[in-house]
C-alpha cells in the first residue's frame, strides 16, 4: 500500500518526536498527530517553540521546519483515522492500580479504547501500527477487536516498537541502531519500511513475526535496566571494600563481550520504562507459571528500589543520624539530564524517605517547572498535600536552592552542575557542608578542596 497520510493516537514523549521525525524525512506524507489532551495538542501548536509540551535537544527546531506543513497536531481524532492509510498507536500503557495484576501488568485499556475507535471509523483498508510498547500478544487483542467491524475493511497489524530514550530522541529517530517491524502480511511491513526507507538504510530494518517484535522490546528494556541494577549493586559493594565503581565500570567495560555503555553507577534508575516494563515482562512470565524466570528479572527492580532507599539512608546516616528540621538541596529532579520529564524518578523517592524523616528539601531543576514537584510527592500520598508543602520549596536558581542547606544531593547528571561555582554554593551552606553526590558527577578533588565532605556512589 502506497503510504500518503499517517495518523498517530497519542502526542507524547513518543508520538512527538518519532512523528516530527517521519514528517521531516518524508516530506510528501501528511502526518497527524491526535490526542484526546487538548492541552497537549495547544502546547505542541503554541507559535513559541519553546513552549512545547516536551523538551527534546533539536526537537523544537524540527516541529518549527515541518509543522503545518505536513506535520499537524489536532484533537480530531475520527477525522485523522479516516483519512489515514496508516494508524500509529502510541498511547501511554502504565502499569495497572487496580483489579487483577495490580502492580504488575501492563494497563491496556488505552490501547483498547484506541482499536474500538479505528473499527468504528474505518471505512477503507488500513495498517495499524503498535508503537507503544505492548505485552507479548497483545497484537491478537487488537485484531479480535478490528476484525469484529461487521464490514468487510481490512486490517494489517503490524508491532513497530520504539527504543528511542529521552533526552537523545532526537538522535536515536535520526540514526537508529534498528528499526524493528513484526507483522503477518509482508504487504503491510513493506509499507512501513518504506517510511523508514527514507532516511534508515535497509539493513537496519528487521522484519519478524509480531510476537518476536513485541518481546524483544520488553526484552531489551530488561537486558539495560539490568546493567544498571548490576553496576549498582557492585557500587555497594565497592564502598565497602576500597575499590571504586568507576574504576571497575572502566575495567570491565574495556572487555569488548561487556562493551562501556550502560555501566554508569547512580542514585537509582528512573523513567517511565524501565520499571514498567519489568513489571510486566515479570507478570507475563509468572501467566505461563515461568517463575524463576520471573523472580530473576524482579531482582532488577529490588537492587533499584534498595539502591534509591540506601542513598537516602546514607545521606540521613552521614547526618549525624538525623535529618529532622535540616535543609537539604535536591540539585535535580528530572529522571536523567536533558529532560523536562520526572516519570519514576529516583529524586521523587529519594526525597520522599527524607520528608518522612521530617527534612525540609528544597528542589532546583533546569527544566522541571516547580509544580512538578509537589504533583510528584503528592502522587504517591505519603502524607498530606498540606505537609508536602510545608517541608518542600522549589526554586528557580541554583545559588537559592542550596542557602543554608547542610547538604546537597545531587541527583541529576545535568552537565550545569558541574560548572557551577561550588566555592559560593560552599560558602552559602551550613558547616560543615556535606554533598551526596548520586550521579558521580563532580570532581571529588575539587569538591574536598572546597571544604565540602563528599560522598559518591561507589567510592
Ligand atoms: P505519554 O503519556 O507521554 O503520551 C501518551 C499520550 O496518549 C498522552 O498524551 C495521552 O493523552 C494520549 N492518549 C491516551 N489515550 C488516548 C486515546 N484513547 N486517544 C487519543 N490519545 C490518547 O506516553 P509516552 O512516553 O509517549 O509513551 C507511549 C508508549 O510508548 C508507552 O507504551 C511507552 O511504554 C512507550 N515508549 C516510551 C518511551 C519513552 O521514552 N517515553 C520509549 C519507548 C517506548
Ligand atoms: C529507556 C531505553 O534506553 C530506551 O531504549 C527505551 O525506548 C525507553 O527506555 P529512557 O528511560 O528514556 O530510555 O532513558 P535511559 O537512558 O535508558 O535511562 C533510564 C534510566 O537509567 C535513567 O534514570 C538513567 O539515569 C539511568 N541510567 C542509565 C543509569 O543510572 N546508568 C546508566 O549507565 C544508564
Amino acid at each position: 500500500m502506497k503510504i500518503t497520510k499517517i495518523c498517530c493516537i497519542g502526542a507524547g514523549y513518543v508520538g512527538g518526536p518519532t512523528m516530527a521525525v517521519i514528517a521531516k524525512k518524508n516530506p510528501n506524507i501528511k502526518v497527524t498527530i491526535v490526542d484526546i489532551n487538548a492541552d497537549r495538542i495547544a502546547a505542541w501548536n503554541d507559535e513559541d517553540v519553546s513552549k512545547l509540551p516536551i523538551y527534546e535537544p533539536g526537537l523544537a527546531e524540527i516541529v518549527q521546519e515541518t509543522r503545518h506543513k505536513n506535520l499537524f497536531f489536532s484533537t480530531e481524532i475520527d477525522k485523522a483515522i479516516d483519512e489515514s492509510e496508516m494508524i500509529f498507536i502510541s498511547v501511554n500503557t502504565p502499569t495497572k492500580t487496580y483489579g487483577k495484576g495490580k502492580g504488575m501488568a501492563a494497563d491496556l485499556k488505552y490501547i483498547e479504547l484506541c482499536a474500538r475507535n479505528i473499527a468504528d471509523v474505518a471505512k477503507t483498508d488500513k495498517i495499524v501500527v503498535e508503537k507503544s510498547t505492548l505485552p507479548v500478544r497483545t497484537a491478537e487483542a487488537i485484531k479480535s477487536i478490528l476484525h469484529h467491524t461487521g464490514n468487510s475493511i481490512n486490517f494489517h497489524i503490524l508491532s513497530n516498537p520504539e527504543f528511542l530514550a529521552e533526552g537523545t530522541a532526537v538522535n536515536d529517530l535520526l540514526y537508529p541502531d534498528r528499526v524493528l517491524i513484526g507483522g503477518e502480511s509482508i504487504d503491510a511491513i513493506e509499507s512501513l519500511a518504506s517510511v523508514y526507507g527514507s532516511w534508515v538504510p535497509d539493513d537496519k530494518i528487521l522484519r519478524t513475526n509480531l510476537w518476536s517484535s513485541e518481546l524483544s522490546k520488553l526484552t531489551a528494556n530488561a537486558f539495560l535496566a539490568q546493567r544498571v541494577s548490576s553496576i549498582n549493586s557492585i557500587s555497594e559493594l565497592c564502598e565497602q571494600t576500597g575499590a571504586d565503581v568507576n574504576e571497575v565500570a572502566k575495567a570491565i567495560g574495556l572487555d569488548s563481550r561487556i562493551g562501556p555503555k550502560f555501566l554508569k553507577a547512580s542514585v537509582g534508575f528512573g523513567g517511565s520504562c524501565f520499571q514498567k516494563d519489568i513489571l510486566n515482562l515479570v507478570y507475563i512470565a509468572r501467566s505461563y507459571a515461568l517463575n524463576e524466570v520471573a523472580d530473576y528479572w524482579e531482582q532488577v527492580i529490588i537492587m533499584n528500589d534498595h539502591q534509591k532507599r540506601r542513598f537516602a539512608d546514607r545521606l540521613i546516616k552521614t547526618l549525624y543520624n538525623t535529618v529532622s528540621g535540616k535543609k537539604i538541596a535536591i540539585l535535580g529532579w528530572a529522571f536523567k539530564k536533558d529532560t523536562n520529564d520526572t516519570r519514576e524518578s529516583a529524586a521523587i523517592y529519594v526525597a520522599d524517605h527524607l520528608l518522612s524523616e521530617q527534612a525540609q528539601i528544597s528542589v532546583f531543576d533546569p527544566k522541571v517547572p516547580c509544580e512538578k514537584v509537589l504533583i510528584d510527592l503528592n502522587y504517591l500520598n505519603t502524607r498530606t498535600e498540606k505537609e508536602n508543602e510545608s517541608a518542600t520549596e522549589c526554586h528557580q536558581d541554583p545559588y537559592e536552592a542550596v542557602k543554608d542547606a547542610h547538604a546537597v544531593a545531587v541527583l541529576t547528571e545535568w552537565d550545569e552542575f558541574k560548572s557551577y561555582d561550588w566555592k559560593a554554593i560552599y560558602n552559602k551552606m551550613k558547616k560543615p557542608a556535606f554533598i551526596f553526590d548520586g550521579r558521580n558527577l563532580l570532581n571529588k578533588d575539587e569538591m574536598n578542596a572546597i571544604g565540602f565532605e563528599y560522598h559518591a556512589i561507589g567510592q
